[in-house]
């Protein structure tokens, strides 16, 4: 095997189902093997999950579904539900659609879409997540008033992202645009005071709002791992390293309910 193809399949399994970090209860147990990880990207999906309050019955949309990975975990312990998965690239949708079967009665269905655009009526889902993707979204405020369109009346949104700790965020924001540097894709980070005023601009109350960010420090080994023989990639991930390790952003779970 070329050292392209190992790296190729090295990516595939560490990102190849959930495209986020991880989530270890005890950070110290981590032991850096891809086995690992691959246990803790699902626990951090079912530590959102945990946030979401699905029964049995319900409509729920993922918007930034990527290939599916949370779908595929709600897939096999939930029955009856209606779930679609949103996501910008045709791409990363048509895998989705490969890797998922549906199964214990539940509809599952993946479709194109943008975020801050949803393809859906008004009132249409009991749960709208986002796992680990709302920094990529064109503008978080209008994707607030999305989600509250398209949400039943004390329907819940649940999301993840890396929070920024300090006031500026629009000094962090700005940096990061002018370094030119395309980190992870483009992204934009908000604070938590952001958050306050989007739910309260779109007529959300905060249910919840869970701080996990030693939890997710394991992931970084990996990721560097992965990301060895990418001087960018390396770098950008020490970079992320080290906001998250000096507590500059820190990463959380927000659950917020429709009024
Ligand atoms: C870090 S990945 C997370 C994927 C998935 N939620 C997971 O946890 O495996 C971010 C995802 O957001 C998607 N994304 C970016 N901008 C988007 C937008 N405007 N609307 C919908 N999805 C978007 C990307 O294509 C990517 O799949």
């Amino acid at each position: 095997m070329s050292e392209i193809e190992k790296q190729n399949k090295e990516m595939e399994q560490v990102f190849g189902e959930h495209i986020h970090w991880g989530y270890w209860e005890n950070p110290n147990s981590a032991n850096g093997s891809i086995e690992d990880f691959q246990n803790a990207s699902k626990a951090l999906s079912k530590k959102l999950l945990a946030l979401a309050n699905i029964v049995d019955g319900q409509a729920v949309l993922e918007v930034g579904c990527g290939f599916g990975g949370t779908i595929s975990l709600i897939n096999e312990e939930f029955h009856d539900l209606k779930i679609v998965g949103v996501n910008i690239d045709q791409r990363q949708i048509d895998r989705a659609k490969q890797k998922v079967f549906q199964k214990n009665g539940n509809d599952i269905s993946f479709i194109q879409g943008d975020a801050c655009k949803l393809p859906f009526n008004d009132n249409s889902f009991d749960i709208v997540l986002a796992v680990e993707c709302i920094f990529h979204f064109p503008d978080r405020n209008h994707f607030f008033s999305e989600a509250y369109r398209v949400l039943k009346g004390g329907g819940q949104l649940v999301l993840s992202d890396f929070v920024l700790s300090f006031d500026f965020p629009n000094l962090f924001n700005m940096s990061l645009k002018k370094s030119g540097i395309p980190f992870y894709g483009n992204i934009q980070l908000c604070t938590c005071e952001a958050y306050e005023s989007f739910a309260k601009e779109n007529y959300f109350e905060i249910e919840e709002i869970e701080d996990i960010n030693e939890s997710t420090l394991p992931t970084y080994p990996i990721v560097k791992k992965v990301f060895s023989k990418s001087k960018m990639g390396y770098l950008l991930t020490q970079v992320a390293e080290w906001t998250q390790k000096s507590k500059m952003i820190r990463y959380k779970n927000l659950a917020f309910k429709k009024i």
